[in-house]
């Protein structure tokens, strides 16, 4: 009697199916505290900040250890619903956070998912605009911007010009939270399309713009994530499947060339965040029936967990000095792929680099002494759920966990701002001359 009655206790949270509809506030609310509830012990849910009209930003973290961070797990996270008339992101959110947690010690991959990975998740990032559409459609509606009318994805500080406008609450919310975890990985969801489209959304010629294009110095690995979310969904890999005529071979494109925009969100996280961020284009129609959710989520499901697993690409570990205190702040960038606001060590003397299989120079600087390389070769793809661990001892005498935050600094916005236009036609040539001496050097 006790015993069935233990059993039904233990079987009943997993049965409760999240139902395929709209969730307004107040219900997602209620379903996150519900969840945060019942899986007391892989979840925390907490809020970033609110709206202009007051609404939480809620997230739920889902992992082993979900209230704070340990070494060797790294910060994933999902953030939906920036369009508030995009809603198809914020419902597979949802879905994805149920599929989570009751699958938690059932199905091996998600438990290990669980146990390596700490996983934030953020269904709506503008709550107003949500709750301000009167009439859904497939097409632009009221309820894209704030309820101050600015547009979320415009709204962050940009690399390549000034972007000159007022900080939104909803937008210093995240800036915000991006300073209080080292994430990695992370995509933003949208809807009005369907692909994968990848950094950067804005550009110089120095980044590519004379070849309508803006890339990274991490195009492989960007082209790999996207090419990840985009083969695992059965309509978006076919490419072009909402007739808007766009150039995106196997539902994955560079953010630039299928149109500039400044102020996103996606070169925010890569260039000040040191996170890799795409954004995803979930369906032709921005605001579909509920009726369709279901196929959506049919479709969405195994990319979504496949994506998250490649936050253990690459190779990780801490950085020490010679009497073996973890080093925070030191500069950890692998060799021809400098990051233009360079990445650091965070407070655990910790670097996470998402990079392909291959061999690699990791190059951590200390100011005051000479870089100091390693060489690292990285396997071919595993299920491991690990990414390559690799610690790094450097040579050096003396007291070094004191680095300042800002040496040195990255530079103020737009960071590519003296790179001029007109000066384009002498960068090859000047490109050219550069490799070559590099080859010299180093080969
Ligand atoms: C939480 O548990 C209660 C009681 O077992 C159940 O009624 C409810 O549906 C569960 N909710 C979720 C979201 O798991
Ligand atoms: C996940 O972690 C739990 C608790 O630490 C452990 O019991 C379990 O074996 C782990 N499972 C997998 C698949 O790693
Ligand atoms: C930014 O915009 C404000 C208000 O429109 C204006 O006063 C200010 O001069 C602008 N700043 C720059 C650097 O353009
Ligand atoms: C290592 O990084 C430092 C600082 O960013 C740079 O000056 C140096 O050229 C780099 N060395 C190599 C071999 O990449
Ligand atoms: C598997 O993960 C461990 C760390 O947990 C790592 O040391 C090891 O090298 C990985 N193996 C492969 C084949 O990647
Ligand atoms: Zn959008």
């Amino acid at each position: 009697m006790d015993r069935a009655r233990l059993w039904l206790g233990l079987l009943l949270p997993l049965v409760a199916a999240l139902d395929f509809r709209y969730h307004h506030q107040a219900e997602m609310e209620a379903f996150l505290k519900a969840v945060a509830r019942n899986y007391s012990s892989i979840t925390h849910l907490h809020s970033i900040g609110k709206s202009v009209r007051g609404r939480n930003l809620w997230v739920l973290v889902v992992g082993r250890f979900p209230k704070e961070h340990r070494i060797g797990i790294p910060e994933f996270k999902y953030v939906a619903n920036m369009h508030g008339d995009e809603t198809v992101g914020r419902e597979m959110l949802l879905h994805l956070i149920e599929y989570l947690v009751t699958s938690d010690g059932r199905d091996p991959e998600v438990t290990h998912l669980i146990n390596s990975t700490r996983i934030h998740i953020m269904p709506s990032m503008n709550p107003d605009g949500f709750e301000a559409v009167k009439k859904p459609d497939c097409f632009y509606s009221n309820g894209r911007e704030n309820s101050n009318d600015y547009d979320l994805n415009r709204n962050f500080p940009d690399a390549f010009e000034l972007n000159n406008v007022s900080r939104q609450p909803e937008t210093v919310a995240v800036m915000e939270w991006l300073k209080t975890e080292t994430f990695v990985l992370s995509a933003n969801l949208h809807g009005g399309a369907l692909v994968a489209s990848y950094p950067f959304d804005n550009g110089v010629p120095a980044t590519g713009t004379l070849h309508f294009r803006s890339l990274t110095p991490d195009d492989d690995v960007f082209q790999y994530l996207a090419h990840t979310y985009a083969s695992k969904n059965p309509d978006m890999k076919k490419g072009d499947q909402c007739k808007n005529k766009m150039n995106s071979p196997n539902g994955i494109i560079n953010g630039y060339s299928w149109y500039p925009l400044k102020g996103g969100m996606q070169d925010y996280n890569y260039i000040w965040a040191q996170c890799f961020e795409i954004t995803l284009e979930l369906s032709c129609c921005k605001y579909p029936p509920e009726e369709k959710l279901p196929v959506f989520w049919n479709f969405n499901k195994a990319s979504l967990i496949e994506y998250i697993k490649q936050v253990h690409l690459g190779v990780k570990g801490q950085v020490f000095d010679q009497n073996g205190n973890p080093l925070p702040n030191a500069i950890v960038e692998v060799q021809d792929r400098k990051h233009i606001c360079p990445y650091r060590t965070n407070k655990f003397g910790e670097y996470y680099l998402l990079l392909l299989p291959g061999s690699y120079i990791i190059n951590v600087t200390v100011p005051g002494h000479d870089p100091h390389l390693t060489k690292v070769v990285i396997p071919g793809k595993s299920q491991n759920f690990s990414a390559l661990k690799k610690d790094i001892l450097l040579p050096f005498r003396g007291q070094l966990d004191s680095i300042p935050e800002s040496s040195p600094s990255c530079p103020v916005a737009p960071l590519y701002g003296d790179v001029p236009s007109h000066s384009a036609a002498s960068k090859p040539s000047l490109f050219l001359f550069l490799m070559t001496i590099f080859y010299i050097l180093f080969k």
